[in-house]
């Protein structure tokens, strides 16, 4: 009922904002984040200046990624050629390539951007050898803490939770890291899975893993961590909630993307001194892993004018737009040479979440399974087995 529910408002809500964008207008039309800083709305003019013939118009959506993969998704669903250009997630390319939305871009980047481009963007855009997404900007989890209080980043969950419990005070938690039913908590649970070397999904098998103990023990982690070294809160908040937290002083860890690193410098925080990097903890005997992802510019089959759309994507993609972008919003920036030194390392080990068409569908499971475990509704090991029966049947096997 509730799933209906969503779905229809989803559905109307991308007929609402569809039809106007492109349809009544000779412009093209791009679905976006929500434009908090203007940064977006500031080139797109400046392009629209820059370019005359038909221009674009950016449509800002709702915060979480997965809102406006469904936005997105319901529009090329309703054939009314909704938005010409996608401003698309990593994880949203095999389902979209799949379903044949995407125009195929392979050999429109110049050999140069190709070697300048992070191989693991690249491959994140492609679907079956195939490039789709033209990467723009990359991300991967992080660990932040507190160098004042902690002089070496802890390595194990376990320190992660000790050095928490001892640097805790009434106004300071131990751990922050976003809890709300989003896309956002099966990344952070796909690095304390990982970090206990378990798998979700291994796509080249078709394989469900997810009622396995070391996935289980994942869950457990996290959800042990709510109301003691975590707010209860946590099961509510989104990347956001969770920076202004940290950045005002309120936390010893944040688990995040780097754009907090850029957010933080740039602020010139009385904290940001106070502030190191490292990468997520991991299970004693296992490795640190971080989810990878980032955002990148596509063209949808129904686009009005795919040549203007390739214009407008390799504006954005170049290194001036780019660095405009990090500076306002510190997204890093997919070229090899735009990415922070110190972020390097953690990028390049970043893992990508299950490539299959299915994934917006098998994320819904898992969120939802994990949310009523942190929530406490169920037991992690319930949750898990129920997640890994309704991934099973999705995947058919
Ligand atoms: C960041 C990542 C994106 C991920 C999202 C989850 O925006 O770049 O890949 O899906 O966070 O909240």
């Amino acid at each position: 009922m509730r799933i209906l529910f969503w779905g229809c408002l989803v559905a109307l809500l991308a007929l609402s904002l569809a039809r106007p964008a492109s349809r009544d207008s000779d412009a093209l039309s791009v679905l976006m984040e929500p434009d908090g800083t203007g940064v977006w709305r500031e080139l797109i003019a400046k392009y629209n200046r820059d370019h005359p013939g038909l221009s674009v118009r950016m449509v800002e959506g709702p915060p979480a990624t997965n809102l406006r993969e469904d936005l997105y998704a319901a529009s090329f669903l309703s054939g009314t050629a909704g938005y010409d250009i996608v401003y698309c997630d990593v994880n949203w390319v095999p389902k979209f390539a799949a379903a044949g939305w995407l125009l195929d871009l392979t050999g429109r980047i110049s050999d140069e951007d190709l070697r300048d481009y992070l191989p693991a963007s690249l491959q994140a855009g492609s679907y079956r050898g195939r490039l789709y997404r033209v990467p723009a900007f990359t991300d991967a989890g992080v660990l932040y803490y507190r160098k004042d209080l902690v002089s070496t980043p802890p390595e194990t969950f376990a320190e992660l939770v000790s050095l928490s419990m001892q640097y805790r005070t009434p106004e300071r938690w131990g751990f922050l890291w976003q809890g709300k039913q989003y896309e956002g908590l099966v990344t952070v649970y796909l690095e304390v899975l990982w970090g206990h070397g378990g798998e979700w999904i291994d796509a080249a098998q078709q394989r469900v893993l997810l009622d396995r103990p070391e996935a289980v023990r994942a869950l457990e982690f996290l959800k042990s961590t709510v109301g003691t070294i975590s707010p209860p809160g946590v099961t509510n908040y989104v990347e956001e909630d969770t920076r202004i937290l940290f950045q005002s002083g309120h936390a010893v860890f944040l688990r995040n993307w780097p754009y907090v690193w850029t957010l933080m410098r740039r602020s010139r925080a009385e904290i940001i001194d106070r502030i190191g990097i490292a990468p997520m903890v991991h299970a004693e005997g296992q490795w640190s892993a971080a989810t990878l992802g980032g955002w990148g510019f596509a063209v949808s089959k129904f686009c009005a004018d795919p040549e203007a759309a390739w214009r407008f994507i390799d504006f954005m993609t170049r290194p001036e737009q780019l660095q405009a972008v990090q500076r306002r919003q510190g997204r890093i920036p997919a070229r090899r040479n735009l990415v922070p030194p110190e972020m390097k390392s953690i990028l390049d080990s970043a893992r990508m979440r299950p490539p299959i068409p299915a994934y917006a569908q098998a994320s819904d499971i898992l969120q939802r399974w994990l949310s009523s475990a942190i929530t406490g509704s169920v037991t992690p090991d319930l949750a898990l087995r129920e997640a890994a029966r309704e991934t099973r049947l999705l995947l058919g096997n």
